[in-house]
């Protein structure tokens, strides 16, 4: 039968067991999450509507990569349009947002997959602040891009200027749902719902 004191050396070590996730995050990353589990491959990666998080996250199941999400210290608007105008704004300006979080070791990785959308025809500031945060130099660069239509733009040439010692691979692209046409289809069938006589008159449920 096992003593009270088993049951606290079990419980005990439970929890230690689950500790060098947490201790290797709280280490590595400043300010934010990074899901760790000691693998010489990064994924990293900006996502505003969830397209480039999906990718993100096959790359990371697939390669038991760690996962970083790339976030600014101040989050984008929740409206589509203020965020269009915003990104635009911090582009043509050259403006780099400070990040919520850096990785501090950048040293542990050999590989680093970075992920984002097509903001404005190139890659969004974020991912400038990203890039001019961190030591890329030596470091195989494997980029994965989401857009709307309209291809990845010049955020290759973003890459090439803000990583220019890393070695720079082709990396994949996909055309993916652009939340500017779910917010117009939506919002032209909300102003329609007000117009719209039930289905079968008279029928109260
Ligand atoms: C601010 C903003 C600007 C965008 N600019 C472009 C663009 O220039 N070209 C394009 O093809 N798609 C553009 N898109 C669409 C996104 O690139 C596309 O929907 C992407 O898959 C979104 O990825 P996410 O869900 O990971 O945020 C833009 C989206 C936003 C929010």
């Amino acid at each position: 039968m096992a003593s009270d004191h088993d049951s606290t050396r079990r419980g005990v070590m439970t929890a230690l067991a689950a500790l060098p996730l947490g201790a290797a995050a709280a280490a590595n990353a400043q300010g934010g999450e990074l899901r760790r589990q000691g693998s010489r491959t990064l994924v990293a990666y900006f996502s505003r509507s969830g397209n480039t998080r999906v990718v993100a996250g096959l790359i990371h199941r697939a390669r038991g990569a760690d996962l970083f999400e790339i976030q600014p210290a101040r989050p984008y608007p929740e409206d589509y349009l203020e965020t269009v105008a915003q990104a635009r704004m911090e582009t043509d300006s050259g403006h780099e947002p400070p990040l919520a979080a850096t990785i501090t070791a950048m040293a542990d990785y050999d590989t680093v997959f970075l992920g984002f959308p097509i903001w404005g025809e190139t890659a969004p500031p974020v991912v400038r602040s990203f890039l001019s945060g961190h030591d890329l130099s030596g470091r195989t660069l494997i980029p994965f891009i989401t857009h709307g239509g309209y291809g990845p733009g010049k955020s290759l040439d973003v890459l090439a200027s803000h990583a220019p010692k890393a070695r720079l691979l082709t990396g994949f692209v996909m055309e993916m749902d652009q939340e500017r046409r779910t917010m117009e289809r939506v919002t032209s069938w909300l102003r329609a719902v007000s117009s719209h006589t039930a289905i079968r008159p008279g029928s109260s449920g």
